[in-house]
């Protein structure tokens, strides 16, 4: 008989085996469905599993049950059901914006409780210090420090129209603990899956005698290239779809699959992948474009491996440079950058009456629909994707990656079959942001304005092709910043390599465009002896005038108020560098100031870009809005339901959400290239329109204010007359609807012609940012002291999730400056691989600017990519203000800054 510990869970008295010493994280969620407690990296290393053991904040994956004889463990559905305190904190989550995916919050709200219960009223760096072992990829942590610091404030009271900011409509589950996951959702009796993966980076291999080790483990089901019905090949972007679901006979990357296996959890778990009957025979790897271009082909169809290239050009680069009074160039180098979300990916399938199901979080239900139908040789009716939530996504859950494995399986079994990628697997084989080599040269006038620019940039665009395409075509629109150029020259091209696929990243490159554009500005401006932030404004792009692309906005360009938000704060934070730099003449912290444009097209690049949005209200007298547009984190489930409810003229809190199943809701689009607000805005403020419209004509009044009563629509006018019409025996329309408006909205776009002259996006965010930090002279190290964040976002549709995305994206901006490097085969933890902690991210004052745009709804442009395009630039220009030099292989390490002071001092 296997010996028992009693312990208490939630204040109950409850009893587990200790036989074989399981992590106590898997044991609270799958014996005792604790599925507040989520698990990011089953090695203690982020902090999502935090509980409390008798008081003290543990990470429970990492916590044998062995140890918890006769302890009490709290996790945060017992904190909210018992502690006050922990009930005002999820309170202050909501009304502070401080969870965004929601997927850390349990984790970081039960080591708050716990901070809390011993010091009510903890400092800044108390709280720093207590969530240090919290890892939130989403929102910057600022909000979180916020919501701590002032627990027990009230929540606001906010109507929901556009320009307030109502709690998010999902924020309840997610601090709570109760949103519904990929792992959250899989039924009990799901059968697993594990996905046998290369460990080359690229290798012929072989298959032994797989039906004699599917025997020997007791697995219902080995899976190779061989069992795919339809084609083994899917992607994003049409005309480059080339990524295996399975590997065929040769794997190009690391962590590339070749096979996966199927069985109940316990026949999974006792299988060690390193004994899976396959022969490897290791190939020569390129893993740097410069490599790959004499390599191996990785694509026939592809010479020296140059997926595509993109350019644009405008006038004449190189007399433009040459006839400035000063030139400057810059080189700079990037690595991978890991997405990191907190959730790694995880859902299940189903197959019944020849349909398959796919639950589980993505970004683009659609387009995974798309993907698995041809995969599976289904027709599209016969796929059906449900998301779950996300925790987080950032670019990376837009490509399939874990579907098709478990649609396979559960067509093959005709059972349900789940998958939760390792951490480790996560890193190892889902897309990047595309490592870069950019080169800049660019020139100015005497008086300051550019004459000439020239960018070459090569992406490393991995074994497969992703979103290459969209990088490639994207950054030479970019290329040049939110300026004025009238001699451009910009090319890029998306190389193959041995690596893991780079893919969308908050950016598609403009990121890592920018600091080399960024870095050489600073270098003209320091030449001509002029006011970086003046010969930012000088040369500022504005309403009327062309962009590099040709194109001219007669009155939505805001990069100038921008860089105008922060004059002040620059100016006083030259001062006090220059104080402090004087003052501390004797100690090794040099202090620094450097500041950054930036803007961001939204949308796809010259492609229909559409979104369709479904509202309708029901003989009930319930209004649902079908919204498609996934909700990753930044709030779209909020923004798209309050563009609606003010376009239909109804309080927000009327609207009733329907997720983005693809069976009831039609396509919104994908999640990316900021396009949500802006392009499914549109069609969400359509929608309320069109549906306004009928209930107008229905109650035979032309103006009012919509609400609802059981089997009714109401309107009150404005002189206070209620019209009311009787919704209970209308026919239906579309069942369950007697009334209904399905609208779309395609932004206006045109194809650029072979010099990149056109029309690529309806509309651009700008942005402009300033860092203050210090380095330290012996060390090495760099201590971001303040940011300051300018954005342009047209018209604040919720002004507390444009701080949230902002926050976040600084914090990932300066994740990339400082300390981010995925290399593939050496950082594939999160432990090796480091993100920003609550520690590394510094006060952060944002100036939300609105000028408005002509196509955005009531004015709204994008933001998501947009927060950290300058952040990393501001940061290295405030480093080489601070000691004269910055490192340009990123990650600015503390030996690479060291290195960049040492060779600027022999220079
Ligand atoms: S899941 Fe336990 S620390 Fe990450
Ligand atoms: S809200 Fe923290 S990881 Fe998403």
């Amino acid at each position: 008989m296997s010996e028992m510990a009693e312990f208490t869970l939630n204040g109950e008295k409850r009893e587990t085996s200790v036989a074989r010493a399981d992590r106590l994280g898997s044991v609270l969620r799958c014996e005792f469905g604790c599925k507040d407690v989520k698990i990011g990296c089953d090695a203690g290393d982020c902090g999502a599993c935090t509980v409390l053991i008798d008081g003290l904040p543990v990470c429970a994956c990492i916590t044998s049950v062995s140890r918890i004889g006769g302890r009490s463990v709290e996790t945060l559905s017992g904190l909210l059901a018992g502690d006050e305190t922990a009930r005002a904190l999820a309170d202050a989550f909501l009304r502070e914006g401080a969870a965004q995916c929601g997927i850390c919050t349990p984790g970081m709200m039960v080591t708050a409780v716990g901070l809390l219960r011993e010091n009510s009223a903890p400092s800044d760096a108390e709280i720093q210090d207590a969530l240090g072992g919290v890892l939130c990829r989403c929102t910057g942590y600022r909000k979180i420090i916020d919501a701590v610091r002032n627990t027990g404030a009230p929540i606001a009271a906010a109507d929901g129209a556009v320009g307030t900011s109502p709690v998010r409509l999902d924020g309840r589950r997610k601090v709570e603990g109760t949103e519904i996951f990929g792992d959250d959702a899989v039924p009990a009796d799901a059968l697993c899956l594990r996905v046998i993966r290369s460990p080359h980076h690229h290798a012929a291999f072989r298959f032994g005698d797989l039906e004699g080790f599917a025997r020997r483990h007791a697995l219902d089901l080995i899976l190779t290239v061989d069992d795919i019905p339809g084609v083994n090949r899917f992607g994003v972007i049409p005309g480059f779809a080339d990524q295996a679901v399975y590997a065929n006979k040769t794997a190009r990357f690391r962590g590339e699959a070749v096979a996966a296996i199927v069985g109940t959890s316990q026949a999974i778990a006792m299988v060690d992948p390193s004994e899976f009957p396959v022969d490897w025979t290791v190939l020569p790897a390129a893993l740097e474009t410069s490599e790959a271009q004499k390599g191996d082909i990785l694509h026939t169809d592809r010479p020296g491996n140059v997926m595509c290239r993109g350019n644009v050009r405008r006038g004449d680069a190189a007399n433009g440079i040459d006839r400035g009074a000063v030139q400057a160039g810059a080189s700079i180098r990037t690595g991978f950058i890991e997405h990191s979300y907190i959730e790694p990916e995880a859902g299940y399938a189903d197959f019944r009456d020849g349909r398959v199901s796919v639950f589980g979080g993505t970004q683009a239900p659609v387009m995974n629909r798309e993907s698995l139908a041809e995969i599976l040789a289904l027709e599209q009716s016969d796929v059906r994707v449900v998301p779950t939530a996300a925790g987080g996504g950032f670019g990376s859950k837009l490509d399939i990656s874990w579907q098709p494995h478990v649609a396979l399986a559960a067509m093959r079994l005709g059972r349900c079959v789940r998958v939760t990628y390792s951490r480790g697997e996560s890193m190892a084989s889902t897309t990047k942001r595309h490592p870069s080599r950019i080169s800049v040269r660019a020139g100015a006038a005497s008086d300051g304005r550019l004459t000439g620019f020239r960018f070459d940039g090569d992406f490393n665009t991995g074994a497969y092709a992703s979103w290459g395409p969209t990088v490639a075509n994207r950054v030479p629109i970019h290329a040049g910043g939110p300026y004025v150029h009238e001699n451009y020259t910009a090319t890029s091209a998306a190389i193959h390599t041995n690596c893991a696929p780079a893919g969308a990243f908050r950016g598609f490159g403009v990121p890592q465009a920018a600091i080399a554009q960024e870095l050489v500005f600073d270098e003209l401006a320091e030449k001509l002896g002029m006011d970086r932030l003046a010969f930012r404004l000088l040369n500022a792009l504005d309403n009327g005038i062309p962009t590099a692309t040709g194109q001219v906005f007669q009155r939505s360009v805001g990069i100038r108020p921008c860089f105008e938000a922060l004059r002040e704060p620059w100016l006083a934070a030259l001062g006090r560098a220059t104080a402090r730099n004087a003052h501390d003449a004797n100690v090794p912290l040099r202090y620094g100031v450097g500041l950054a444009g930036g803007w961001y097209g939204c949308g796809n690049t010259s492609l229909p870009n559409p979104s369709t949005i479904r509202s309708g209200i029901t003989r009930q007298g319930r209004l649902y809005l079908h919204q498609g547009a996934q909700d990753i984190g930044q709030g779209a489930n909020t923004v798209i339901a309050q563009i609606f409810a003010e376009a239909l003229g109804v309080a927000l809190a009327d609207v009733h959400l329907v997720g983005g199943d693809t069976d009831i809701t039609p396509d919104a689009g994908k999640t990316s290239a900021s396009r949500q607000t802006f392009v499914s805005g549109n069609a969400a403020l359509a929608s309320g329109l069109a549906l306004r419209d009928q209930i107008l004509r229905l109650v035979n009044c032309t103006e009012g204010r919509i609400s609802f009563a059981p089997g009714q629509v109401m309107v009150t006018g404005v002189d206070g007359t209620v019209h009311r019409a009787d919704l209970s025996d209308r026919a239906l329309i579309a069942d369950p609807y007697v009334l209904q408006a399905v609208e779309s909205y395609d932004p206006p776009t045109s194809p650029l012609d072979e010099n990149g002259q056109g029309v690529p996006y309806a509309v651009f965010g700008y942005t402009a940012q300033m860092v203050e930090l210090a380095v330290d002279t012996e060390l090495g190290t760099v201590r971001i002291d303040h940011i300051h964040a300018a954005h342009d976002v047209g018209r604040a549709i919720n002004p507390t999730l444009v701080d949230g995305q902002i926050h976040g994206g600084v914090a990932q901006g300066v994740g990339m400056a400082l300390m981010e490097e995925f290399i593939p085969g050496r950082t594939e933890n999160l432990h090796d691989y480091l993100i920003p902690t609550i520690g590394d991210i510094p006060e952060i004052t944002t100036h939300i600017i609105e000028v408005p745009d002509e196509h955005g709804p009531y004015g709204a442009k994008g933001l998501g990519e947009h927060v950290l395009i300058p952040t990393a630039p501001a940061i290295l220009n405030a480093i080489r203000h601070a000691v004269g030099a910055c490192p340009t292989d990123l990650p600015a390490t503390p030996d690479k800054v060291l290195a960049a002071i040492l060779a600027a001092k022999e220079a």
